[in-house]
């Protein structure tokens, strides 16, 4: 399996922090934000990984990460113009990923806790074409948020809803197959002028082609200025 960590965006909600900087060097407690999701890929036990970038500070990224030796990985970049939403950064990767699966990490999402590698193995051997991890959060509106059927199977997702069906939302770790990018290659952008990957995932919850359970471990994203103190707090707590 392939990683792709997606670090592209303008990191709006940081502002003014990210005014001059990339949000994916923001500090979370002690070390910056993008050696999270790195980590989590490197936990699955995967090693080829593709990283993202746009926005500001590009060069400072590549200068922090370098060819990836320090995780055991070997990582390769790619540029996205324009911050088109997480679904278009993720087309990027078409040619590097070939045909394999693979998994996405989005730049700002930080896991601890439950390990992957299980997770990994299960989808990659298993019958769906995409999967994604559920948690329950206080705040849905902010996420993309999972409608449930009877049985508890997801139905769909929506966007930042203003009235969500559930506090499930899908955190960013994705795990895909090569035929995702025909999906992609099909979206329309949203009202925000994105493609969405909540877009990609609806197109396989019908048929029972998605992959989704609630990730047992903790998971918060860092994209706000309260949740990137948040994580800082929880980071520190668990290193005492
Ligand atoms: O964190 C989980 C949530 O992430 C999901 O519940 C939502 O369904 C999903 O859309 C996403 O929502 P956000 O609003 O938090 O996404 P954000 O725009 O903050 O982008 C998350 C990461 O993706 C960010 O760290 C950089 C990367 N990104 C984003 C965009 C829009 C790119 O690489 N390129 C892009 O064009």
């Amino acid at each position: 399996m392939k990683g792709l960590v997606l670090a592209g965006g303008n990191g709006t909600r940081l502002h003014p922090l990210t005014l001059v900087t990339n949000k994916h060097l923001m500090p979370v407690h002690d070390r910056p934000m993008i050696y999270f999701p790195l980590q989590t890929l490197a936990d699955m036990g995967i090693t080829q990984v593709m990283v993202i970038l746009g926005g500001r500070s590009i060069g400072d990224i590549v200068e922090l990460l370098s060819d990836g030796q320090e995780f055991g990985l070997d990582l390769t970049y790619r540029y996205q113009r324009g911050s088109l939403g997480i679904a278009h950064a993720i087309s990027l990767a078409r040619d590097y990923v070939g045909d394999d699966a693979f998994c996405v990490v989005l730049g700002d999402n930080i896991l601890r806790g439950e390990p992957m590698t299980e997770i990994a193995r299960e989808f990659e051997d298993g019958p769906w074409g995409a999967g994604t991890l559920l948690y329950r959060v206080d705040d849905p509106r902010r996420f993309g948020v999972a409608e449930f059927d009877a049985d508890g199977n997801v139905v769909r997702f929506d966007e930042k809803p203003s009235e969500p069906k559930s506090d499930s939302v899908p955190i960013g770790v994705y795990f895909l197959r090569p035929g995702a990018f025909d999906v992609i290659g099909k979206l329309s952008p949203s009202g925000r002028g994105e493609f969405e990957i909540t877009d990609v995932l609806n197109h396989y919850t019908n048929n029972g082609g998605l992959y989704a359970r609630h990730y047992a471990g903790q998971w918060s994203d860092a994209g706000t200025v309260t949740s990137l103190l948040e994580a800082s707090l929880q980071a520190a707590q668990e290193n005492r």
